[in-house]
């Protein structure tokens, strides 16, 4: 359930503010009655009438997207950054599932479905986030149990995960590490090496679920497929 000024502006019908607008001022009827009261919440299912017009749903769109360095994952940048919306050719209001850090590249998925994007965000044992980070220093079986185990990142225990030694370049001083969590704390892997004394130089999402970024270029996307879609949907019941 939605409230009904969300779902008229989620629908690109006009925006919030002019959707609360046409509630407070009668115009709007929702299953042959006429609503005027804000908090009104409503499924998806209903018929809306607009100023007489019948309200149309905004086709869904998914993309997964290879996210590169240098590009903020939101839908717009007050500093005027270039956003992982702008990478994407469509007239729908998507926005980003999560976030990846400016310099953390990978996959990232976009839509327009509010509900697809909380399935995905949720934490769920079914949903893997793979992670390869490259840090600074020659990683050694201590600190890949404590990470293991979770570590304690702003005075909160993170779940327990799975971590793999990948390589190490000991001419470099580098280990690069594999790192699968299903939480989506604020720099979370960043913050978890941090605990255990490393420092992330490179950080990459390799895999969310299902979707890998397969020959996806840097920078490039796909649209996901109806099956994509419905394992999607499939996993919240
Ligand atoms: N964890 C981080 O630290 N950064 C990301 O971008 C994603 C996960």
């Amino acid at each position: 359930m939605e409230r009904l000024q969300k779902f008229i502006a989620s629908s690109g019908y006009t925006s919030r503010r002019k959707a609360e607008e046409l509630i407070k001022n009668g115009k709007v009827i929702v299953n042959g009655e006429i609503v005027t009261e804000l908090g009104t919440k409503v499924n998806g299912k209903e018929e809306i009438i607009i100023n007489g017009e019948l309200l149309k749903k905004e086709e869904k769109e998914y993309y997964l997207l290879n996210k590169p360095r240098e590009v903020i994952s939101a839908v717009s940048d007050d500093k005027n950054r270039k956003t992982v919306v702008d990478l994407i050719n469509t007239d729908k209001r998507i926005f980003p599932i999560g976030r990846l850090d400016y310099d953390t590249t990978g996959v990232l998925l976009l839509t327009n479905d509010g509900e697809f994007a909380n399935i995905m965000m949720h934490p769920n044992d079914k949903i893997d986030k793979v992670y390869i980070a490259k840090v600074r220093g020659i990683i050694k079986g201590d600190a890949i149990n404590k990470l293991k185990n979770g570590v304690i990142i702003d005075g909160k225990k993170c779940e327990k995960c799975r971590v793999k030694l990948r390589k190490t370049n000991i001419a470099n001083n580098t280990s690069t590490v594999e790192i699968v969590i299903h939480e989506g704390r604020n720099h979370q892997v960043k913050k978890m090496f941090e605990a255990v004394g490393f420092e992330v130089l490179k950080l990459k999402r390799e895999r969310v679920g299902i979707f890998t970024l397969d020959k996806i270029p840097s920078g490039s996307y796909r649209k996901l497929t109806p099956k994509e879609i419905s394992i999607i949907y499939s996993i919240k019941k």
